[in-house]
């Protein structure tokens, strides 16, 4: 029997920062140890997702690699059997199938992905590429592929994951054939990976918005590769507010809140306990301190893991498993362009 398959896709366009770290790739590496053996487990990197939005192009290939080296020193184990890590553009049967499931999509659904209509609305329709709408449908050829069950997903993607089970049901009911599976609806999805969907890291310099790369705001942001000692300042540098007593309360002390947020993931603990520990304290500076230790902790150890993570090893397991998972999305690829009329 195979295994059920979660599927994860995390996109490595930019440097990675500590909202990155946090609210996805220590969730994702969580997966592998809590449902060791019995799942299948395939992280992919979306590649050709990448320059939906504008990118470094001259950084990408080299950004994939060194996002992957952060998984592994984050804990992620590539001997695991059950795992299987590729990058998106080295399937091709990924741009096939969003070909064929392109023309099953409507115009309309397309134009109502509230993604889409967010960041074209800001950068106006003679920018925004076509690409960007396709953007849904492309995510529905990884899914589809591998009849995927699980796609734990943040809530930014919960209106995606429904186009792709509409498009699943639809084709399947067209050719009157279960071709694809159907992912798991969004909230079993939520409840199977025991993932807090309200975990978001804020800027340190404006808690009201998430966290984000560098360039938009270095002194909000955490780096994976700051240096510990810089990383610290900005944390004893972040916005609060002259309320003077300590509250874990996002609507008035988001600067507060989000530093007892960033003290909790990083000493495992839940965000309530560590809110009860300094409920009605006066001391801001001393949570900025504790935070602050934290941080450049775990920035040293990170970095200490990652000075001696193996590239050749990563690089050779992407490459054996692209093997493998392409001759598991062709088969279903021929299956799709069978029912289509491609193929005999
Ligand atoms: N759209 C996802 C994001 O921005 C990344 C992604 C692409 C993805 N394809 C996927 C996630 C398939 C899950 C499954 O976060």
């Amino acid at each position: 029997m195979n295994k059920p398959v979660i599927l994860t896709g995390l996109r490595a366009n930019n440097q990675l920062h500590l909202g990155n770290y946090l609210g996805a790739i220590q969730p994702m590496v969580n997966l592998q140890s809590t449902h060791a053996g019995e799942y299948q487990l395939n992280m992919f990197i979306p590649d050709l997702h990448s320059f939906t939005t504008p990118i470094d192009h001259k950084q990408l290939y080299r950004q994939v690699i060194d996002s992957l080296k952060i998984f592994v020193a984050a804990g992620l184990d590539i001997n695991n059997p059950d795992t299987f890590i590729y990058r998106q553009s080295y399937i091709p049967a990924h741009s096939e199938l969003t070909w064929i499931l392109d023309c099953f999509t409507y115009f309309g659904e397309a134009s109502r992905m509230i993604e889409f209509k967010d960041k074209s609305t800001k950068a106006g329709s003679d920018t925004v590429s076509v690409g960007l709408f396709n953007y849904p449908v492309l995510m529905a050829a990884d899914i589809l592929l591998y009849d995927a069950k699980f796609v734990p997903v943040g809530e930014d993607q919960k209106q995606h994951l429904e186009l792709v089970r509409n498009l699943a049901t639809r084709f399947n009911s067209k050719f009157d054939k279960d071709i694809f599976t159907l992912p798991e609806p969004w909230d079993k999805q939520m409840e199977f990976s025991n993932r807090d969907s309200g975990l978001r890291i804020r800027s340190l310099r404006h808690p009201d918005s998430k966290m984000s790369k560098s360039v938009e705001d270095p002194a909000g942001t955490i780096m994976l590769n700051d240096d510990p000692e810089l990383a610290a300042k900005k944390v004893m540098n972040a916005e609060t507010d002259s309320i003077g007593s300590i509250h874990l309360d996002w609507e008035k002390q988001p600067g507060i809140s989000n530093l007892l947020q960033i003290l909790a993931s990083l000493s495992s603990r839940k965000l309530t306990e560590v809110a009860a520990e300094w409920e009605g304290k006066s001391s801001y500076g001393e949570l900025k301190k504790q935070v602050a230790e934290q941080v450049i902790h775990f920035l040293q150890n990170l970095q200490t893991k990652l000075s001696t993570i193996n590239e050749g090893e990563i690089v050779k397991k992407l490459e054996s498993d692209e093997v493998a998972m392409t001759k598991v999305a062709n088969a279903k690829l021929l299956e799709a362009q069978k029912a289509v009329g491609l193929r005999e």
